[in-house]
């Protein structure tokens, strides 16, 4: 085929993708195609500033969980543009930020042992990728496999705080010793002891938040301790999610680093345990009416649990999530792609809701919500100023 052909085939290309950008382009968020999720740009640059703030001046290394978001530009407003020093749950996170610049990664989620050798390579890669571990027999995978380059393991041990989900027992014996054996092990170093306080999410208002966010403190203090009576110095302690990160307690100081991600966004269930006002929170689900049915005295809108999740179990008196500027209306149940509206008491306004008019959805859970897109509508007041794509998958 001659030059002349690849000319015009590449000249139709370009011209289709940009008909089809034109075609796409939307100014502000209300022509948006719905569901849409959409992020305040301005609140999540505030949510980021006042964290990156709170524990500089604690003078606490803030090491963001980047799984509510799993984007490039949320990681680095929340890095302030460092690109260094973040934590992600799965390893297509790891794997999407080590081949966009990142480094210092910590996977802090209990090994799996199919993804040994992906972990080697990551931590081959990178000056630090860090894995988590709370059984030894995770240890043992990682003794058959050495890393190359001279390089080790960089290994943190999980400590259940009580939070009750990964982790050794703080009080069990066996925390000691297998951080002990971590130690130990040749071609492996025992980097930190990680805490998640996910135990914070049964709080209600401050104080609550900062009993748990003291104990959970006091008691990896404690084991540090004992890491130094055993004679290994030097490893770093990390506790931290949202709730008690939104209200540190001054002994949080005495750690080498804290963990939060959900703060990026925020939602009505931080706002509930007391971590956040409402109007900290960043995303929100648009959805429009497809359907009156004045015989249930209900309206149908095209925001189903695939684009909302079914998090919260509908457990707020407005549902399964808030209906920004209706408080009278209750989100009450979703199929895949359908939601059912009602009034919370009396007869509903049909007129109010036009087929084709917006509602506004603020999530329960914003890590939940913002899964369930491929991409997210950033805006500044309404006018759409990007668009951020997720990664996916484990
Ligand atoms: C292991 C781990 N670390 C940190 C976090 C961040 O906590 P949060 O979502 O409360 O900000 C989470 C959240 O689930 C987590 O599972």
């Amino acid at each position: 085929m001659s030059a002349g052909f690849y000319f015009a085939e590449m000249l139709k290309f370009y011209f289709i993708s940009f008909s089809f950008w034109m075609m796409a382009a939307v100014e502000f968020v209300e022509d948006l195609c719905t569901p849409a999720l959409i992020v305040d740009l301005d609140k999540v640059r505030r949510n980021a500033e006042g964290m990156l703030e709170r524990f500089h001046k604690l003078g606490v290394q803030l090491r963001p969980h980047m799984k509510t978001h799993k984007t490039l530009e949320c990681a680095d407003i929340m890095t302030g543009g460092s690109r260094r020093c973040i934590v992600v749950s799965t390893l297509a996170e790891a794997s999407f930020y080590a081949d966009n610049g990142y480094d210092d990664i910590l996977y802090a989620y209990p090994l799996p042992f199919d993804k040994v050798e992906r972990c080697a390579e990551l931590s081959e890669r990178l000056s630090l990728f860090h894995v988590l571990v709370d059984n030894r027999l995770a240890l043992q995978e990682l003794k058959k496999r050495p890393l190359k380059q001279g390089k080790v393991w960089k290994v943190w041990m999980k400590l259940d705080c009580d939070n009750g989900r990964a982790g050794v027992p703080h009080y069990d014996p066996d925390a000691l010793q297998l951080a002990q054996e971590i130690s130990d092990t040749s071609g492996v170093e025992l980097t930190g002891i990680y805490a998640h306080c996910g135990n914070t999410y049964a709080c209600q208002g401050e104080e609550q938040i900062k009993a748990v966010a003291q104990e959970t403190t006091m008691i990896t203090l404690q084991f540090m301790e004992k890491l130094k009576a055993a004679g290994i110095h030097g490893t770093k302690s990390s506790i931290g999610s949202t709730p008690s990160c939104s209200h540190p307690v001054p002994d949080m100081a005495m750690l080498s680093e804290v963990h939060p991600g959900n703060y990026i966004f925020y939602d009505v269930q931080q706002s509930l345990i007391g971590s956040c006002r409402l109007e900290d929170v960043a995303v929100r689900v648009l959805a429009r009416v497809i359907g009156h049915y004045p015989h249930r005295n209900q309206l149908l809108v095209d925001c189903g649990w695939a684009a909302l999740s079914h998090d919260g179990g509908g457990r707020l008196p407005t549902g399964y999530a808030i209906i920004e500027g209706h408080p009278e209306l209750k989100l009450l149940s979703m199929t895949q792609e359908h939601g059912r509206v009602e009034p919370i008491s009396g007869k509903l306004d049909f007129k109010q809701f036009p087929l084709g008019s917006l509602l506004t959805l603020m999530p329960y859970h914003a890590c939940a919500s913002a899964m369930m897109h491929p991409v997210y509508f950033v805006h500044s007041k309404g006018k759409i100023i990007d668009t951020w794509k997720p990664t996916r998958g484990w």
